[in-house]
């Protein structure tokens, strides 16, 4: 069986993720999306409301799990004996980072875990997490970067009803 994780923060997820989702579901017979329980970061959401709303989000696919992990990538992966992650590039300043992590994660598991790197489709390659709490916060408009339901998900946490 062809499995495969997608890890990452998801705070929240946007389009560009969710593009990167329904291609990754394509390629293999599991998707694992798992949120990162990331202690040195004080994310919007909480790990719970990410999982919850990764649900929601990805409901029509259906070989596509959500789950969560702290630590090591490389441990979580050796624990569901997977070996491949997915990763997805927006822009030349994404690769060289994700080029560093890949490099690493390849070397401490002993070449256990590789990563695949999918381009992100160019109409959600300006998109961010981080962009759309920003314009969030400031009352401006993230309903073209994320579903709906998480617009106003994300609108209530700065206080503002859309
Ligand atoms: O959505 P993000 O924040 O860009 O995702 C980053 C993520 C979760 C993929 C990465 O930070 C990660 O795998 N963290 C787990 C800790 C780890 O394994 N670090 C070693 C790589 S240097």
């Amino acid at each position: 069986m062809k499995a495969a994780i997608y890890p990452g923060s998801f705070d929240p997820v946007t389009f560009g993720h969710l593009d990167i989702i329904k291609r990754a579901s394509k390629m293999f017979d599991v998707l694992t999306v798992s949120v990162l329980n990331n202690t040195q970061k004080s994310p919007l959401f909480s790990v719970e409301e990410r999982v919850k709303i990764l649900k929601e989000a990805t409901k029509d696919i259906p070989n596509v799990k959500i789950d969560s992990f702290s630590g090591l990538l490389i441990d979580y992966a050796k624990s569901k004996n997977i070996h491949i992650a997915v990763r997805g590039l927006r822009a030349i300043t994404d690769f060289e980072n994700e080029l560093q992590i890949a490099q690493t994660n390849r070397k401490l598991s002993h070449d256990e875990l590789d990563t695949l790197f999918l381009n992100t489709s160019l109409e959600y390659a300006y998109l961010s997490s981080s962009s759309v709490k920003e314009i969030a916060s400031f009352n401006g408009d993230i309903y073209p970067c994320v579903p709906d339901f998480v617009a106003k998900m994300v609108y209530e946490k700065y206080g503002f009803q859309k």
